[in-house]
């Protein structure tokens, strides 16, 4: 049977779920997809535990091989020379990139994913900064490299939007695309259509989980702007600068205005949005509007999120789901792997030329 090997770079709520869905999952998987995973290096081990949130003990998820675990006690949120260490020389087939990562350079993420493609490691990461500020590059080294760069999570966690979008739209064409990209602004706004004050909602949000550790991001936009340079790019192919995306947030909204704007059947959403004009440049944006009951966007309940495409054959099509969470957003690298899978598995290439090279090597 084919195995993956998995280096989990950071390994806070993100990749802790994912392996606690491996333990969970790894036998269905096995059976239903053919492969095996295995994770042979853990870096930012906070506390040295491996015991998941959920009581999980995830140790016998790892390799017995000494260097699985001696790296443990690595602190995140850096370019840290012993994670490129880590990438670049742990023998691994996937690195699982879930970081802590600066909206506004990407880094360390960036960094990250560019050691491992280098490394002709297939690389999968739930961080926008890769993909929206350096996807160009990065997508580039991995053709170069004969891998996969995989980063469904990147928009709406686990909710397959942009494989929707790559997978099901063909033979259509996708004009524009619209969504609620941030959990915690629409989950805001509905609280202060309920009468709280943005600081109220705000901390709500942040008890609850939705919202990044500064919620600034959520607050002005910012996280949506990268998700919609991230859109623009999957969907309608436009390579746009964070200056191409216009950006307003929900911070100066009252719970007056959302209140009033209710009582005439209005809802106030954070919408992210690019769609192609007639010349065939993007116009693209993050803007707070009131849209109206029948709007595809306007139910869209608490920290949900959703996408809808506007497509020439099928109209408006919208795909909702949660955009936040711990194992939400680890599935999506669970997705990711599986798409790893199939694609090299389809190819017949199967594992990185460097296990192949390895293997052959201890045989
Ligand atoms: N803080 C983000 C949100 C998390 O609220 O949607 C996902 O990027």
């Amino acid at each position: 049977m084919e195995r993956y090997d998995l280096a989990l770079i950071g390994f806070g709520g993100v990749n802790r779920g994912l392996a606690e869905l491996i333990v969970q999952r790894g036998d269905d998987l096995a059976h239903e997809m053919g492969f095996a995973l295995r994770v042979v290096a853990i870096t930012d081990l906070r506390a040295g535990s491996l015991v998941d949130n959920n009581g999980i003990d995830l140790v016998p998820l790892l390799a017995t091989e000494p260097h699985a675990m001696s790296f443990a006690g690595l602190t995140g949120g850096s370019a840290d020379p012993r994670n490129e260490w880590v990438i670049r020389h742990v023998p691994s087939d996937i690195v699982a990139e879930a970081t802590y990562t600066n909206p506004i350079d990407g880094e360390p993420a960036v960094s990250h994913v560019r050691w491992a493609l280098e490394s002709g490691k297939h690389v999968c990461t739930t961080n926008k900064g890769p993909v929206a500020l350096a996807g160009q590059e990065l997508k580039a080294l991995a053709a170069e490299h004969g891998v996969s760069f995989e980063f469904e999570g990147s928009v709406v966690s686990g909710t397959p939007i942009l494989r929707t979008a790559q997978r099901l739209f063909g033979g259509l064409q996708i004009e524009g695309v619209q969504g609620i990209l941030n959990g915690t602004s629409n989950y805001i706004l509905g609280r202060l259509a309920d009468g709280l004050d943005l600081q109220a909602a705000t901390a709500e949000a942040q008890e609850r989980g939705y919202a990044e550790a500064d919620p600034t991001a959520d607050l002005e936009g910012h996280d949506v702007q990268l998700k919609v340079m991230i859109l623009a790019s999957e969907v309608l192919g436009a390579e746009l600068s964070r200056e191409d995306v216009s950006c307003e947030g929900i911070s100066a909204l009252t719970s007056t205005e959302v209140q009033d704007a209710a009582s005439k059947g209005l809802h106030w959403k954070l919408v992210g949005s690019a769609k192609r004009r007639a010349d065939g440049t993007v116009d693209a944006r993050v803007a707070p509007q009131a849209l109206p009951a029948h709007h595809p966007l306007a139910g869209i309940p608490g920290a949900m999120n959703a996408v809808a495409f506007d497509t020439d054959i099928l109209g408006t099509v919208t795909v909702s789901g949660p955009g936040a969470g711990r194992l939400e957003t680890a599935y999506a690298l669970l997705s990711d792997i599986i798409a790893i899978h199939e694609r090299h598995h389809a190819s017949g290439s199967g594992a990185p030329a460097h296990r192949v090279l390895q293997e052959a090597l201890r045989d």
